[in-house]
């Protein structure tokens, strides 16, 4: 179900080390890993995406020595509309609403909680995965930076798998919303490309996730599950540095050749509001700003990211339809003078 598609152009010159993170990722655990080994981060990629089974999926990118693979060369673009998926895994279009976090004092949703979110988790190794083989030419930097998170995506779903498998639930028995890989057609679209990806992945479902890690955090806590909390944080840590990545590299992609402000992470990625621009520019829809964020908004991880204040202040006043259509609702029926 993939198509090679020829060399994408090289984008090498761009390369630059200041942004690379460290690569922490750890052995290969012999009881999860499946036969064979992949020889390069191509062939762990489209392992990832051809193989239908958790543990193929969940394989950290070492070799059996436990060095990081290797990534050159990066072979020819390849296109996957979708992952493959063993029974299990199916995934099923939509999805009910997540549980609020009030209600987890109550272990069953608890566990629909830890099902949801290690299933995000899956979706994220694969995208990035497929991301990795779709764009080959993109610059060195980027391409470890990409791998990093999809170790951490790894590294996720196990942490909210341990934790549902601890509450006594099955993974494989529940229902696998396909929400991530609804978008992929609008990636696949878009002129933007990686930007596009870029914008759609780090930029707003992650970006999303610096606000849903610290909700149900603190709903886990309150609930006395101190595990799932303290999971939700360590997501919430790593999820900081993914979307950082794509606010600097979606930069970086648009103008070639022209570093941004800042040098480190800690600093802001762009000229004060060119990142608000190359994202509004980028993201495909039904993603953008209205979808970058949960109920609670959260302003210093954003602001840990590099986001700039305009970015930040515009995703958090973006109205989605469904609110636009309740304002609009709650206007109408004020008395006469009473709107403002
Ligand atoms: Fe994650
Ligand atoms: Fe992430």
């Amino acid at each position: 179900m993939f198509y090679p598609r020829g060399a994408t152009r090289d984008l090498g010159s761009m390369e630059s080390p200041t942004l690379a993170r460290s690569m922490e990722i750890s052995p290969a655990d012999p009881a999860r890993s499946p036969v064979g080994t992949p020889d390069s981060v191509r062939s762990h990629c489209l392992r990832i995406l051809e193989r239908g089974d958790l543990d193929s999926k969940l394989a950290p990118p070492v070799g059996p020595d436990g060095e990081p693979l290797p990534d050159l060369p990066s072979g020819p673009a390849v296109e996957i509309d979708r992952p493959t998926r063993g029974p299990g895994l199916r995934m099923t279009g939509g999805s009910d609403r997540l549980p609020r976090p009030g209600l987890l004092r109550e272990p069953a949703h608890r566990m629909h909680c830890l099902s949801r979110f290690a299933h995000h988790e899956l979706q994220a190794v694969e995208y990035f995965a497929w991301a990795l083989v779709r764009w080959p030419g993109l610059p060195a930097e980027l391409r470890r930076g990409l791998l990093s998170a999809l170790a951490d995506e790894q590294r996720h779903c196990r942490l909210y798998l341990d934790r549902l498998e601890a509450h006594g639930g099955d993974f494989e028995t529940d229902d696998h919303s396909d929400y991530f890989w609804r978008q992929a057609p609008a990636i696949i679209a878009s002129p933007a490309g990686p930007r596009a990806f870029l914008a759609a992945m780090g930029l707003t479902l992650e970006q999303a996730n610096l606000d849903f890690t610290l909700t149900y955090r603190d709903g886990f806590a309150r609930a006395g599950d101190s595990e799932s909390a303290a999971v939700c944080q360590a997501v919430h840590d790593d999820e900081v540095a993914h979307v950082a990545l794509a606010a600097r590299w979606i930069g970086r992609l648009a103008r070639p050749g022209r570093e941004t402000t800042g040098a480190r992470r800690a600093e802001p990625v762009s000229d004060e509001g060119s990142d608000l621009e190359d994202y509004l520019e980028a993201v495909p829809f039904p993603m953008g700003p209205a979808r970058a964020k949960g109920r609670r908004f959260e302003v210093a991880p954003r602001r840990r990211a590099g986001l700039s204040e305009a970015l930040i202040e515009h995703v958090r006043q973006a109205r989605s339809r469904q609110e636009r259509g309740r304002d609009a609702q709650r206007d109408a029926a004020k008395p006469d003078g009473a709107s403002g």
